[in-house]
């Protein structure tokens, strides 16, 4: 989760970590065949057009970069960062900005670039706030989407992977700031304190 408060639980004592077990849900192969296509439909939809890429820090950062590389033509990147988690996995429900964007965004073609559509609220905060400041387009694209669990009424226009209701990490998705790094997007499940085991 980018951005997100400290999500260790207040059962676990300091030098302890719950047990994780990580089981690999999207290997880092299919992402990269899906990203290749997701840029490829995007291009599509806007050939010869320099494209505005507004990435949600941090979760979306390494998604962002591969979209960008496969994209090709004129893009340039912005970030905005907000909170909408509180303690653990679990959503406050609230958002609130913490970084806005550098530049202006009016009469731009712009691409939200967003790592997991979860309740949505962050994407339709982020939607509203946006549309205000009269973009040229305004497209939205996730590479993940778990659509069991939405309560805005949000859509993506691009989507990478629609998953089940798992909290997962990887790919720029955390917990508690880690597991960023991986590779693939991985389940992560906790159980009784021990030391992170990885499946395949
Ligand atoms: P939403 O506002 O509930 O849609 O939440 C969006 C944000 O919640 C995402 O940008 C993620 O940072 C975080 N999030 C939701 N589900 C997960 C998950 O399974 N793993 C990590 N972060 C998640």
């Amino acid at each position: 989760m980018p951005t997100k408060a400290t999500k260790r639980s207040p059962r676990v004592k300091p030098g302890h970590r719950e047990e994780e077990t990580l089981r690999v849900l999207i290997s880092h192969q299919r992402i990269r065949e899906r990203v290749r296509h997701m840029a490829q439909e995007i291009r599509r939809d806007f050939p010869n057009e320099p494209i505005h890429l507004v990435g949600v820090l941090k979760g979306s950062v390494l998604f962002l970069a591969d979209l960008a590389r496969e994209l090709g033509g004129e893009v340039s990147f912005d970030f905005i960062s907000v909170s909408s988690y509180g303690k653990g996995m679990d959503s406050t429900g609230e958002v609130k900005m913490n970084k806005d964007l550098d530049v202006t965004i009016e009469g731009r073609s712009v691409l939200v670039v967003e790592d997991i559509l979860d309740t949505g609220l962050t994407l339709k905060y982020l939607l509203r706030l946006f549309e205000e400041r009269k973009p040229k387009h305004l497209r939205v694209a996730v590479l993940l989407d778990k659509v069991e669990r939405r309560i805005a009424d949000v859509k993506a226009d691009y989507t990478g992977f629609v998953i089940p209701n798992e909290f997962v990490v990887g790919y720029g998705l955390d917990y508690d700031e880690r597991y960023r790094n991986l590779p693939d997007v991985c389940i992560v499940r906790l159980g009784p304190r021990g030391k992170t085991k990885i499946e395949a």
